[in-house]
């Protein structure tokens, strides 16, 4: 099925190397890209990430860079009731029902943090069960937490090399002594026996990119107390299966950065723009996703390099390419595209009656300086919510996630067809900029200045709740169904 261009108004069209706010993001996509075709192993050749790394910036007007550091100074800090969104809120899954218009929107309301005293009374107070099944899981700040981590890289041996801070020697550990705490209930830690009960029996997809693989490998670290999966995929292949037999559960991962049909303009040259085929399915996922129970999707910072768009075989526009021939779009434009044909692509599959997450953009935290000048994300605590804002970006890409779910949730319904579900990963990881490897996802090298990571996760770290909200939203799903029976 073919989405029309005229059902999706387009893009603003912008303006080449004017956009400031972009440009600290488009970089980080870049790093994104050197971290996941080297994947696995270690970056051994420095010299071609500083080639790669210059390339990166040959496309863009460097007086114009604005660090991303001047979000965090003092005197822009703003009280989240300013932040400046439309974007409708939501009520998570709660109910299994689609998500609302919430208001105001999250994130809009500072409740105080409470002391020790009134946290240890809340988490005594015993939650009625519709109260924990009714909670906004995603509304809420990161507490102390003495007992985490619950893995190490001692534990686990599935933590790929640049996620893997403790091994390269990151000195405080203060980052993995934390948890998720939602203003109105508790989000219980993952527990690993229990997760591979309510998974018994059946399949996982996650569809994405790095930070998809980064999850996944957080939740087979979490499980891996209990038991490892057997990988049945090829070792050249970045689509992986992993088999948890005693369950009969597997976990799949589809390697699809833009969701949509790519192609590279350059074959061998991942620096190249890529084509992007917006209308079109990207045929390595969506041809298998019928057999799957879970689909957790997500696509974030590739959405912000240089692309052509194609919709119904014709080139429309493109984002940041040397052409002045054609119209430039900004990213805004090829991320609703893709979200509503991949979505299409699940609501379209006849046989498909699982559940969808949409794990939602994972704001990146380079402050300081451009992330090859030096940004870092050198950070040891969480913020507290009053701290920081989403950036105008950011905000349109999860603004832009929240109303393609909404519409395919629509959809679904009408169809009888598959659920869809909100898998809030924005709110949280915006107060996380300590979670991030830094310079700790790889040796120090002699005489070269690598980038700071401060897109993807350490593990064990703060992606991990993400396993914890998935525990919870299956949990629930499970209730609604009993008690739908
Ligand atoms: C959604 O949230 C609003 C405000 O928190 C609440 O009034 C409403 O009942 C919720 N809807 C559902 C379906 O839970
Ligand atoms: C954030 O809120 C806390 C508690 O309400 C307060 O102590 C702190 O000063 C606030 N920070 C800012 C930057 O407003
Ligand atoms: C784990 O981290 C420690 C430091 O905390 C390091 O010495 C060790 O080499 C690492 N082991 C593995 C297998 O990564
Ligand atoms: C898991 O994978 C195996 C081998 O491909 C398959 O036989 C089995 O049916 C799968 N289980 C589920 C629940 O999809
Ligand atoms: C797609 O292009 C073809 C030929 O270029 C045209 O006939 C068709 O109407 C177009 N379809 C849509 C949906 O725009
Ligand atoms: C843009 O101009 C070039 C050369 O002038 C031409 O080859 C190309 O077809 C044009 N592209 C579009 C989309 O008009
Ligand atoms: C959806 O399911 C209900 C009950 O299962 C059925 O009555 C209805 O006809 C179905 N609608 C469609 C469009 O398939
Ligand atoms: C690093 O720089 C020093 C001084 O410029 C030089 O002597 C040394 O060989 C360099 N090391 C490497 C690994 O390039």
């Amino acid at each position: 099925m073919k989405l029309l261009t005229s059902e999706i108004p387009p893009g603003k069209p912008q303006t080449r190397r004017k956009n400031q706010k972009l440009a600290p993001l488009i970089v980080s996509a870049f790093l994104l890209t050197f971290i996941t075709l080297s994947y696995p192993g270690i970056i051994r050749d420095s010299r071609k990430i500083s080639e790669a790394n210059s390339q990166a910036f040959e496309s863009l007007d460097q007086d114009s860079i604005t660090p991303a550091s001047t979000r965090l100074d003092q005197k822009n800090y703003q009280p989240c009731s300013r932040r400046k969104i439309d974007a409708p809120g939501c009520n998570s899954s709660v109910g299994g029902e689609e998500i609302q218009a919430r208001n105001p929107p999250p994130h809009t309301t500072v409740s105080p943090p409470l002391t020790t005293a009134e946290h240890v009374l809340v988490a005594s107070k015993t939650l009625t069960e519709k109260d924990q099944r009714n909670c906004d899981l995603f509304s809420g700040e990161w507490v102390p937490n003495p007992e985490g981590p619950y893995y190490t890289n001692m534990t686990c041996n599935a933590i790929e090399e640049h996620q893997n801070c403790m091994k390269f020697g990151r000195p405080d550990l203060g980052f993995l002594k934390w948890r998720w705490k939602p203003d109105a209930c508790e989000l219980p830690i993952f527990e690993p026996h229990q997760f591979l009960e309510l998974v018994r029996g059946k399949s996982l997809a996650f569809v994405g990119d790095s930070v998809a693989r980064n999850h996944m490998q957080s939740l087979i670290c979490l499980l891996s107390k209990v038991v490892y999966p057997v990988d049945v995929s090829s070792p050249t292949d970045a689509n992986k299966r992993h088999e948890y037999r005693a369950y009969h559960f597997n976990i799949s991962i589809f390697s699809s950065p833009y969701l949509v049909r790519t192609v590279r303009t350059e074959p061998n040259d991942i620096t190249r723009p890529f084509n992007l085929y917006l209308d079109e399915y990207d045929e390595s996922w969506t041809n298998q996703i019928e057999d799957f129970d879970y689909v957790i999707i997500s696509a974030g910072q590739w959405f912000f390099r240089p692309t052509y768009f194609y919709l119904n075989h014709s080139l429309v526009g493109c984002l940041y390419c040397p052409e002045t021939n054609i119209t430039h779009f900004t990213s805004s434009f090829s991320y609703r595209h893709a979200f509503r044909t991949a979505f299409r692509a699940i609501n379209t599959a006849k046989k498909f009656k699982g559940i969808t997450y949409l794990r939602t953009f994972a704001p990146s935290h380079f402050e300081g300086a451009q992330w090859d000048k030096g940004g870092d994300c050198a950070r040891t605590r969480p913020l507290k919510r009053n701290e920081t804002l989403l950036e105008d970006f950011s905000s349109e890409m999860y603004s832009i996630q929240l109303e393609e779910l909404k519409i395919a949730q629509e959809e679904g319904r009408r169809k009888n067809g598959s659920k869809f579900r909100l898998l809030d990963a924005t709110t949280p990881m915006l107060l996380r900029p300590d979670g991030h490897p830094s310079k700790y996802g790889h040796w120090p090298v002699q005489n070269v200045t690598l980038a700071n990571d401060c897109v993807h996760w350490c593990l064990p770290g703060p992606i991990d709740s993400w396993n914890d909200f998935l525990q919870e939203l299956l949990k629930r799903e499970m209730e609604i169904h009993r008690l739908l029976t």
